[in-house]
């Protein structure tokens, strides 16, 4: 069996499906990049047919012309399968990953289909897929509480019928560690094909497992792993990427397998996934949270200074933590700008990359210390990306025992066309701000969350604003940035609104019912 793990990320899929993790087509490519700077072997771009958004954003990720194979997710619809193909014709390599549903659970509520009615579909899929794609991923949705013979002749037929991958997620998050090795390891024993299909395992984390249930898949002969920066995905979210690969190396001597991942961008991918998504990870995360390399108690202190392995089984080098927090300001150049950029995880285009230097500048002569914080904003500018444009703002307050003694102006653009003033009054700016929001909107808003910090030190730093709120049934998370606080906010108010915009229209049910129990 091959000692190489294949990477196959689904940020921008089912990460995506994390409810305040949606991401626009900007902020996706921006993701792509990265991913491609990182190492990973494919790059699952999202779900065609969910919405005209999720394919032009899966389009632009094939147009890329990554090395990554590009792969788009699809249920055995013809329409699903044309709507993958549509979106990758430019792709330089390409996967059409199709899904359907095995667990009785699913057969019986869900689908209301028999078991030989679902292989048959699945194969059906598999032919029609088979005039576009040489390399088609075959999915059991809920395989973990499937019959292991009945999953076993479903991925026999899927070998038949030419699968390359075949896919053993465990959607809900059930399964243990040594269950997952062993279901691995008789779909290893039992199924016949020419030794150039893969196993792969795809775990949602809803027991806190999911990273250990992929390493007993890997036990088991899994090759290819499933997983999202930051471990981001539906509910409790899918196998982290930088915890499975950091196992994998730092514990050669067990597993003696290599990923073709570069681990010291693994920090940086994740500062990206965290700009990109406003959804920070817990300060004890592995890996990548703040605390991941710290030592607080003096005895580990000491022990680190004589010595880092005494309590240290990584370097913070080894995925990529800065040593220091290069603080940039108006005297720093180009140079010193694109390189940190680069430090960042940024893979910026030339003309972007000048393009960004004077914003670096104007911000730099506003602001005395540029911190990191700062350029990840600069370069992902979330809060006017869409279709609504927040062209200025004006409060008035009266201090008055009144619960309206606040009003809110704000001059919107949508689209380009000529701006429109909306007013809305509150309790205070906030207030006021998020009813003048709401009188552009046809649908419910809700408040959930409002968080105002500083992004970085200092008294000039700047403030961003996170907000979460529902419109309608949908959730979503929203970021503002600057120097005036109630600015952020109603820059975070906006961008709510974009995200709603691009959500409109999609097709509810495909996304969601992928991961859905
Ligand atoms: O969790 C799941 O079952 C999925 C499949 C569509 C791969 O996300
Ligand atoms: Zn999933």
């Amino acid at each position: 069996m091959s000692d190489y793990v294949y990477i196959f990320d689904t940020t921008l899929r089912d990460g995506e499906q994390s409810p305040g993790c949606s991401m626009n087509q900007r902020e996706k490519l921006q993701v792509a990049r990265m991913l491609e700077e990182l190492g990973v072997d494919v790059i699952e771009a999202g779900f065609p047919a969910a919405s005209e958004g999720d394919f032009e954003s899966v389009k632009a990720v094939g147009d890329l012309g990554l090395e990554a194979t590009i792969c788009g997710l699809s249920r055995t619809r013809r329409g699903d399968i044309e709507a993958v193909a549509r979106s990758l014709d430019t792709a330089q390599n390409k996967r059409l990953h199709i899904f359907i549903a095995t667990s009785p659970i699913h057969r019986e509520y869900k689908l209301k289909m028999s078991k030989q009615q679902i292989i048959d579909e699945m194969c059906g899929a598999m032919e029609f897929g088979k005039q576009w794609f040489d390399d088609i991923e075959v999915t059991a949705e809920d395989a973990g509480r499937t019959e292991i013979d009945y999953l076993t002749e479903y991925f026999q037929a899927a070998i038949d019928a030419g699968a390359t991958v075949l896919n053993v997620p465990d959607t809900v998050g059930y399964v243990t560690p040594s269950e997952s090795r062993k279901l691995y390891r008789h779909l290893s024993d039992h199924l016949k094909h020419d030794g150039s299909v893969i196993l792969s395992c795809h775990n949602h984390n809803d027991l806190g497992l999911a990273v250990a249930n992929a390493l007993g898949a890997i036990e088991g002969g899994a090759r290819q792993v499933e997983c999202t920066v930051n471990g981001i995905g539906e509910r409790a979210g899918n196998c982290s990427l930088e915890e499975v690969v950091m196992a994998l190396r730092t514990r050669h001597d067990r597993y003696d397998l290599r990923t073709g991942i570069d681990t010291t961008k693994l920090y940086p991918a994740s500062r990206v996934v965290t700009a990109v998504t406003g959804s920070r990870v817990q300060p004890n995360k592995a890996i990548v949270g703040r605390n991941a390399f710290a030592h607080e108690a003096g005895i580990h202190q000491d022990g680190v200074l004589k010595h880092a392995e005494t309590y240290e089984i990584m370097r913070p080098l080894d995925v990529g933590v800065p040593e220091n927090s290069l603080v940039l300001g108006k005297h720093s150049g180009r140079h010193a700008f694109s390189n940190r950029l680069e430090q960042l995880g940024f893979a910026v285009e030339r003309e972007k990359m000048e393009e960004l230097f004077v914003q670096f500048k104007a911000l730099a002569d506003r602001k005395k210390s540029v911190y990191d914080e700062d350029i990840e904003a600069l370069v992902l500018g979330t809060e006017q990306s869409g279709p609504w444009h927040l062209d200025a703002i004006s409060i008035h307050t009266e201090i008055e025992d009144t619960d309206q003694s606040a009003e809110a102006s704000l001059k919107l653009r949508f689209n380009g066309q000529a701006p429109r003033i909306f007013s809305g009054r509150g309790d205070g700016p906030v207030n006021a701000i998020v009813n003048a929001i709401k009188s552009v909107l046809d649908e419910e808003l809700h408040m959930e969350e409002f968080q105002v910090s500083a992004v970085s030190g200092g008294s000039d730093a700047q403030g961003r604003c996170t907000v979460r709120a529902t419109i309608g049934a949908s959730r979503y998370q929203g970021t503002g940035l600057s120097t005036d606080i109630v600015e952020a906010s109603a820059k975070a108010m906006v961008s709510i609104m974009n995200r709603h915009h691009q959500h409109q229209g999609r097709d509810v049910n495909a996304p969601r019912v992928a991961a859905a129990v």
